[in-house]
């Protein structure tokens, strides 16, 4: 399919105490783009173009969480598996809000195929949603996220290092290897490569045995050859060695490790995914 991208055409959106202003167009109603604000309702996303429409539905709406199951949960955040197919319109409402922030993704309307992956925080009011990524149901090239949003309100703090994390977390579950669905957007080739850098590098750091080799990295991580060897290569660490690759942890690498735990630090700790809080097994 050929989609002519377009300009940019809601003004500003309203999302529970947050106010956004979207990068990219996203096909809402035609009606919708004379609105000056977007009042969207945060838990089930449903956008109305009036402030008293608005009101009247929260004054109706029960939904306090994302409509699937919470497959994951720590002190800080949790995870909900949606069905699309189960829960269309939310899911249609969830894709016609992340287009916003979206250039090049191009689904909106056929969710059937795709299960949704949504982080919240909790509070007394309810699941907030912090971001999410969808995944193929079945993918014929063993893609593990689709799309991959953290909305702007909350981007910066780590979170989407959390959603590629437990992306990974699900697919060593299935036993597989997996990648994200290509083209990246630029910012989401720099949360990957910082995430199989961060990932690389700390199982280096934690190996025990003797030499490790690529298949070992990908079996501990999930992550493909193809995407162990690249991030290798671009970090320069894979050197060769009497006719052999050898993985090596340089200086520069390990000084940037350093930097970073201290960046983490003054940040007061940061977000890790704890793998014994997922309780899901893969759908069959
Ligand atoms: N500039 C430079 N580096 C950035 C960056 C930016 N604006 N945003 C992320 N990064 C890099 C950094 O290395 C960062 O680690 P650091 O903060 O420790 O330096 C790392 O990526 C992870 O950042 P994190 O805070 O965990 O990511 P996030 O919550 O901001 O989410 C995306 C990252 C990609 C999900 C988010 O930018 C987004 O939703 N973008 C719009 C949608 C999109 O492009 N999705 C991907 C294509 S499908
Ligand atoms: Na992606």
């Amino acid at each position: 399919a050929h989609e002519i991208s377009r300009v940019r055409n809601l003004s500003r959106i309203q999302m529970g105490k947050f106010e956004l202003e979207p990068w990219y167009f996203s096909p809402y109603p035609v009606e919708y783009t004379q609105a000056d604000m977007v009042y969207i309702c945060e838990f089930c996303l449903s956008y109305f173009d009036s402030p008293r429409r608005f009101e009247r539905h929260r004054g109706k709406c029960n939904l306090m969480h994302p409509p699937g199951n919470e497959i994951y949960r720590d002190q800080n955040v949790s995870f909900f598996e949606i069905d699309g197919r189960r829960q269309r319109t939310w899911c249609r409402n969830l894709c016609l809000l992340s287009k916003c922030f979206l250039d090049h993704k191009t689904l909106y309307y056929d969710v059937d195929p795709f299960l949704f992956y949504c982080m919240a925080v909790r509070d007394e009011s309810g699941y907030h949603l912090i971001g999410y990524f969808s995944k193929e149901k079945e993918s014929a090239e063993n893609y593990n996220v689709a799309c991959i949003l953290t909305l702007p309100q909350y981007q910066r703090h780590g979170y989407g290092k959390l959603l590629i994390a437990f992306s990974y977390e699900l697919t060593k579950r299935e036993a597989k290897l997996g990648s994200p669905e290509k083209p990246l957007s630029d910012l989401g080739l720099l949360s990957y490569r910082a995430y199989w850098q961060d990932t690389i590098v700390d199982i280096l750091l934690d190996w025990k045995g003797g030499d490790l080799t690529i298949d070992e990295l990908s079996n501990c991580s999930a992550m493909t050859t193809q995407d162990i060897i690249h991030t290798l290569q671009n970090l320069n660490m894979l050197k060769y060695y009497k006719g052999q690759h050898v993985i090596v942890l340089t200086d520069a690498i390990l000084a940037q490790k350093e930097r970073q735990r201290e960046r983490q630090r003054a940040k007061g700790g940061f977000r890790t995914l704890n793998p014994e809080n997922l309780i899901w097994k893969p759908p069959v």
